[in-house]
């Protein structure tokens, strides 16, 4: 099982890069910069890692990014993630990355995305990964803040693909960036949202007729709403499930209780990813894996998801079709037979 997940061609569309900062990086570059943690050692930094809810989690990330600092802590940090993510099967990559978290701290965003573009053209080089950026307004902010940030990074439009809404959900709604997602809009990106995570189905309803939303990002508690769910599979919007997250955060209290296989099966376009691995407790070779353990998913579904995760990209038609041909191939040498 391990080897058809590693060899199973997937998109990861929904990875936070700053999400990938393991204990022992963050430790070593605190030590770098001189900068005082409150943690002295991995194991209290791995016992800081148990989070109640969302916010409870968002705290911890924030205050772990004041580590990166200069070009090569964004470079390292994602190198470290694409050299992962190979490794995992992911052919193309679409990655969240929080602006507005480094510009509040006086890292320019010229610094953050001399590092980043630095990793990502080296991981185009030489591990033949598709990789494109999504960066995300901060929904704790206000709206003008979200327009300054979206100023910011146009300089970098070549590589970024989408822009995206994260943070602390509730009391958040979609309704507070109407003007900063028409204008990302009018300036050609595609729109992605983080809805339905902690918020209520209302904010998934939302994100799709205010911001203009083609993709959902979580998008878990659309189950409690049938004409929403009815509206998802008829319009065949993509839901970037992440389950150790959701386990992570309590959203569910139990991978076992994950509703992934019920949403596949219901003929949503879900699929898995892993939103926060450093701090969740694994990537997406991972969360495919404890799927199937845990959720007890068939190679079938697993490749389901493999498949939703390619078709809910936001690559072009060409791109799409050569990797759903290549996920094609690769289920008939495995005699996994997708509908
Ligand atoms: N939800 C909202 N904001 C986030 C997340 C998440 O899961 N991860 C990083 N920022
Ligand atoms: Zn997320």
């Amino acid at each position: 099982m391990a080897d058809f997940l590693a060899g199973l061609p997937k998109a990861e569309l929904h990875l936070h890069i700053e999400g990938t900062l393991e204990p022992q990086f963050l430790l070593e570059r605190a030590r770098k910069h001189q900068i005082q943690l409150k943690y002295l050692s991995l194991e209290e930094v791995q016992k800081a890692y148990q989070f109640s809810n969302l916010q409870s989690f968002l705290d911890i990330y924030y205050l772990g990014m004041e580590v990166l600092r200069d070009a090569s802590d964004f470079h390292d940090l994602a190198w470290a993630y694409f050299q992962k993510a190979a490794l995992q099967g992911v052919a193309h990559a679409e990655i969240f990355l929080d602006p507005q978290a480094h510009i509040s701290r006086g890292i320019s965003i010229a610094t953050v995305m001399e590092g980043l573009l630095g990793a990502v053209a080296r991981a185009r080089k030489e591990l033949h990964l598709s990789i494109m950026l999504i960066p995300c307004f901060l929904r704790h902010l206000d709206e003008d803040s979200a327009l300054d940030a979206l100023h910011q990074c146009l300089p970098y439009r070549e590589n970024i693909v989408a822009f995206g809404l994260d943070s602390s959900e509730l009391g958040n709604p979609p309704r507070k960036f109407q003007k900063a997602f028409a204008k990302v809009r009018e300036l050609g990106f595609r729109v992605t949202t983080h809805a339905g995570e902690e918020g209520p189905p209302s904010y998934i309803c939302d994100s799709l007729d205010l911001l203009g939303a083609e993709r959902i990002d979580h998008g878990v508690r659309c189950l409690e709403d049938h004409q929403l769910v009815e509206r998802l599979i008829r319009q065949q919007i993509p839901l970037t499930v992440c389950p150790l997250s959701n386990k992570a955060l309590k959203v569910f209290p139990d991978l076992s209780k994950h509703p992934i296989r019920k949403m596949l099966n219901l003929g949503l376009l879900a699929s898995i990813h892993s939103d926060d691995p450093a701090y969740f407790g694994g990537y997406i070779g991972e969360n495919y894996s404890q799927c199937e353990g845990l959720v007890q998913l068939t190679r079938e579904e697993l490749a389901l998801s493999a498949r939703n995760s390619i078709r809910g990209s936001f690559l072009g038609k060409e791109e799409k079709s050569r990797l759903l041909e290549k996920l094609r191939r690769y289920c008939e040498s495995q005699q996994v037979r997708l509908p």
